[in-house]
C-alpha cells in the first residue's frame, strides 16, 4: 500500500532523512522506533507533505506522491495524527471533530460519521460540548485521533500516541490501535515506548541518525538486548 525508498530529507545544510526505504502492507501496522532527535517524526510529515524530500519515492497505492502539498495528501487517504496531540484547546470537542471533515463534503454524512466516534469513545461524546482544553491527556488524545478519523483516512500515521499518558491510559490507547486495526485500517506509528509498539504492530523499523539501523518484527524486538541497547537506550 505505502512504498517508501531512498527517502532523503535536509533541513537547510543538515541532512536528517537518509535513504530511507520500508513498506506499509494493506491493513497492516508498522511501529517506527529511534530516540529523539533520530528522524522519526520528519519521516511522517515527509509523508504528509509537511516537508518536501529532496530524494526518494513515496508510493501509495500505485501514485508516485513525494513532494505533494499536505491538502492533497489528505485526500488520497494519508492524514498525520501530530506529535502532542495538538487539539483546538479553545474550541469544543465536538467543533475539532468537525474540523477534521474540512476536506470533503458533505453534511449528513460528516453528523453519522461523528456518531462513530462518539461510538468508539464514549468518553468524548459526554464532552462533546466542553472546551477541548480542559480535557485530560488521555482524552486529548482521542480528540486528535478522532479528528484524524473524521477525514476518513486509509493510511493513520500516528506521532507517539502513548508519551505523557498514565499507564493504564497506554493499554486504553492499545486497544484503540487494535480496534482500528480489526476494523480495517493501516497504520504507521512512531512511538517511543517499544511495549506499544511490540503490542500493536507487525513490522519495526529502528532509526538512529536519520537512517534505518535495524528492521524486525516488532514482537522480536522486546527481547533484542543489542538493539534495545544500541539504538533505544535501554
Ligand atoms: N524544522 C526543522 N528545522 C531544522 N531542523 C529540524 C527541524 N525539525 C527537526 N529538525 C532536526 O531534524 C532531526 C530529526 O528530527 P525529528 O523531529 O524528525 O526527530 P524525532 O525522531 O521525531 O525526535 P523526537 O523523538 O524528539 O520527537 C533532529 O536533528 C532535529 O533537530
Ligand atoms: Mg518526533
Amino acid at each position: 500500500m505505502l512504498e517508501i525508498s531512498h527517502l532523503n530529507v535536509w533541513y537547510g545544510v543538515t541532512e536528517v532523512l537518509r535513504d530511507v526505504s520500508f513498506q506499509v502492507p494493506s491493513n497492516g501496522i508498522v511501529a517506527l522506533l529511534g530516540g529523539n532527535g533520530s528522524g522519526k517524526t520528519t519521516i511522517l510529515n515527509a509523508l504528509s507533505g509537511l516537508v518536501p524530500p529532496r530524494a526518494g519515492s513515496v508510493k501509495f497505492e500505485g501514485r508516485e506522491m513525494a513532494g505533494w502539498a499536505p491538502d492533497r495528501m489528505v485526500k488520497a487517504g494519508i492524514v498525520q495524527v501530530p506529535q502532542g496531540r495538538e487539539v483546538f484547546s479553545q474550541m469544543t470537542v465536538e467543533e475539532n471533530l468537525e474540523l477534521g471533515a474540512a476536506t470533503r463534503p458533505g453534511g449528513r454524512q460528516i453528523q453519522a460519521d461523528i456518531d462513530e466516534i462518539y461510538s468508539l469513545f464514549p468518553r468524548l461524546k459526554e464532552k462533546r460540548t466542553k472546551r477541548a482544553g480542559s480535557l485530560s491527556g488521555g482524552e486529548q488524545q482521542q480528540v486528535a485521533i478522532g479528528r484524524a478519523l473524521m477525514a476518513r483516512p486509509r493510511l493513520l500515521l500516528m506521532d507517539e500516541p502513548s508519551v505523557g499518558l498514565a499507564p493504564i491510559i497506554v493499554e486504553a490507547m492499545i486497544e484503540t490501535l487494535v480496534g482500528l486495526h480489526a476494523r480495517g485500517l493501516t497504520m504507521l506509528i512512531v512511538e517511543q515506548n517499544v511495549g506499544v509498539a511490540a503490542a500493536v504492530a507487525e513490522d519495526a523499523h529502528v532509526l538512529k541518525d536519520g537512517a534505518i539501523a535495524y528492521s524486525g518484527r516488532a514482537k522480536e524486538l522486546i527481547n533484542n538486548p543489542e538493539v534495545l541497547a544500541s539504538y533505544l537506550g535501554r
